[in-house]
């Protein structure tokens, strides 16, 4: 959507919980109370089930109906919040956006406003403009829900939630760890997302490393050490999550070194994990440009967490909705 679309609005950590301190809204991890993330995080393992056995399901969304809004592509996200809606019970609705009246010229409430007309009780928001799932938000009627799904490079909360979930079963506690994010900062939600959940729940130590073209404004990341040597961000870290260029977000690639050097000054190898701690993990959120960013076999190696995060990703989203729908049916 264009960004004269959308008014101005309010903080949206103002926007998500109700009165009485419930989750109606998952706009961003800001704001939320570490209470919360532990009860989200201890509700996600209760989605999970032991390795070859069925996935978990109840009943528990039965009635309701979700809607997938992906202005922008994804693969594990769309499918995760749609596999996590058909296990808890829940109708869903994948909105086809090329093939949507967004193409005529629809607004982006038009289209809400529409779909809310159709019974729609959660809406799952991805889109390339800041600012887009809290516009919503101050939008729909009172009994619904927005998730955000992915919001330009600004925040991605359910994988935030998903990494903090794979970090705890590795590592149990977040206070002593260093954990060590490397690639494009400047254009990742997921790493602000990380940085923001990993703050509340009290990490030791947030690194930051990439191309000094790359490297975030240090105000949006408060706390967190920003470097640009790769070998140093890696001394000793417990884990490290790798992060791709996002090409889609930078007008200018002047300054970003091709894939060879890019590798060879920031890609994550077994070569450069040696300094990290022995036992430290690998993470990645995906998707990944094998080669550039990381090594292929370390991302397919006994230390990679990687599809541990995607298995996380399902129960996380069935939590989420959960906590959504127990919220809706108080208000
Ligand atoms: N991690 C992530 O958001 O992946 P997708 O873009 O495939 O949803």
């Amino acid at each position: 959507m264009s960004a004269t679309e959308i008014e101005t609005h309010p903080d949206p950590a103002s926007l998500q919980l109700t009165p009485a301190g419930d989750l109606r809204h998952l706009l961003t991890l800001r704001g939320l109370e570490q209470g919360l993330l532990i009860d989200l995080l201890d509700q996600s393992e209760a989605y999970l089930s032991p390795p070859g056995q069925n996935a978990v399901r109840t009943n528990g969304l039965a009635g309701c109906t979700i809607g997938n809004l992906f202005f922008e592509p994804s693969t594990r996200t769309r499918a995760s919040f749609e596999l996590a809606a058909k296990r808890l019970g829940a109708e869903v609705l994948n909105l086809d956006v090329n093939m949507s009246s967004r193409k005529k010229g629809e607004s982006i409430l038009d289209t809400i406003y529409t779909l809310q007309a159709m019974q729609i009780d959660v809406f799952v928001v991805r889109d390339a403009s800041a600012g887009v799932p809290a516009y919503i938000a101050q939008h729909v009627d009172s009994h619904i829900s927005i998730l955000n799904a992915g919001e330009a490079e600004v925040s991605h909360p359910t994988q935030g939630l998903l990494d903090l979930l794979t970090i705890r079963q590795h590592k149990g506690t977040f206070e002593d760890l260093t954990v060590t994010i490397v690639g494009d900062v400047s254009h990742s939600r997921v790493a602000r997302s990380a940085a923001e959940g990993l703050a509340t729940m009290g990490v030791g130590e947030l690194r930051l490393v990439s191309p000094p073209a790359l490297a975030p404004e240090p105000e949006s990341m408060p706390g967190a050490i920003i470097m640009s040597d790769l070998d140093e961000g890696l001394r000793g870290a417990d884990v490290v999550m790798a992060l791709r260029i996002q090409r889609e977000r930078i007008d200018d690639l002047d300054g970003i070194p091709g894939a060879d050097e890019y590798f060879a000054n920031y890609g994550i190898s077994h070569e450069r994990m040696k300094l990290a701690a022995p036992d430290a993990i690998v993470m990645h959120p995906g998707p990944m440009n094998r080669g550039i960013e990381i090594e292929a076999s370390l991302a397919d190696g006994p230390q990679s967490v990687i599809t541990q995060q995607v298995t996380n990703g399902v129960a996380v989203r069935m939590a989420i909705l959960t906590a959504v729908n127990d919220s809706q049916k108080l208000r």
